[in-house]
C-alpha cells in the first residue's frame, strides 16, 4: 500500500509539474542561451562562461537543487531548440514580443533595454540613411530596421546585414564591410567599453523588456522561474547581480 502511494504520488507530481518532474529525475537543468551578448552571457578572459542571464540561470537551478547546463546556441535557433524540447528554459537578453509569445511563454520580465547605433571611432554618424547597417539575425534590431528603414525606403534591404553572432558582426566592422551595428543598447555600451576603436553614437527608445521564455507546455517552470526572479527582485540579490555586471 506505501509503494502504491509512493506511486500515484509520482504519478501526481509528474501530471501536475510535467516539466519540473522531468527536469529533477534528469538531475540538470538545460539552458539555451547564445553566448555573444556581454554582459548577460558570454565567455570572460579564464573561459568561463558568465554574465547576468546566467547568473539567474544558476538562481533557478538552485531553487530546482539540480546541476545547471548551458547551451550555446545561434541566437536565431533558441525559440526552434525550446519548441523541440532540446532545452528548458531560454535566458538570452530576449525581448518579449508579441509574434514570440505565439510561440513559447515568456517570464515577468527582469530587463529594460533599447536599441543603439555603434560605429568605429571617429565616424560621424547623425542618422541611419544610406547606411550600411549590421544586425543579429532573428533579432528585434533587424525587424527594427525592417520595419523603420527598409519598409518606408530609408534604406534599401542589400544595406542590412544579418550575423549569426556578434564577434563576426564586430569583425565585420572592423574591416569596413559594414558602416554601423545596430544593437540593443546595453550590449552596444559594453562592446564599445571593452573592444578599443568603437564609438556609441545613439540610442533608439524601443522600450523592450528582457524575460526568460519557456515552452508553452512548461507552466510549472514558468511559475518557478516568476517566483525565483521575484525573490531575487525583493531581497536585492537582483540588484547586487546588476552592479556586478554592469558597474554602478
Ligand atoms: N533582445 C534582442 C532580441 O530579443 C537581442 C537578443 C540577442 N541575444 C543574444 N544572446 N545574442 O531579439
Amino acid at each position: 500500500i506505501i509503494l502504491a502511494g509512493w506511486a500515484i504520488y509520482n504519478l501526481y507530481l509528474s501530471t501536475v509539474y510535467p516539466t519540473i518532474t522531468t527536469i529533477k529525475s534528469r538531475g540538470k537543468l538545460i539552458v539555451g542561451t547564445s553566448l555573444d551578448f556581454p554582459p548577460f552571457e558570454f565567455v570572460d578572459e579564464s573561459n568561463a562562461v558568465v554574465g547576468l542571464d546566467i547568473d539567474i540561470a544558476n538562481e533557478i537551478a538552485k531553487e530546482l537543487g539540480v546541476k545547471l547546463e548551458i547551451r550555446d546556441i545561434s541566437f536565431d535557433a533558441l525559440i526552434i531548440a525550446l519548441k523541440n524540447n532540446e532545452i528548458d528554459l531560454v535566458l538570452a537578453g530576449l525581448s518579449i514580443t508579441a509574434e514570440r509569445q505565439q510561440v513559447v511563454d515568456f517570464s515577468k520580465p527582469y530587463f529594460n533595454a533599447s536599441q543603439a547605433v555603434i560605429s568605429l571611432a571617429g565616424k560621424n554618424i547623425g542618422s541611419l540613411q544610406g547606411k550600411k547597417i549590421g544586425v543579429q539575425t532573428g533579432t528585434t534590431g533587424e525587424w527594427w530596421v525592417q520595419d523603420n528603414l527598409i519598409a518606408n525606403g530609408t534604406i534599401p534591404e542589400a544595406n542590412v546585414i544579418g550575423y549569426d553572432r556578434w564577434p563576426v558582426a564586430l569583425l565585420a566592422l572592423q574591416k569596413g564591410d559594414v558602416d554601423v551595428l545596430l544593437l540593443d543598447e546595453p550590449v552596444g555600451r559594453m562592446f564599445v567599453k571593452k573592444v578599443a576603436g568603437l564609438q556609441f553614437n545613439f540610442a533608439i527608445s524601443t522600450g523592450e523588456q528582457y524575460g526568460a521564455a519557456v515552452s508553452k507546455q512548461s507552466r510549472d517552470l514558468l511559475d518557478l522561474v516568476n517566483k525565483v526572479i521575484a525573490n531575487l527582485q525583493t531581497s536585492g540579490k537582483y540588484e547586487t547581480m546588476v552592479e556586478k555586471w554592469f558597474g554602478s
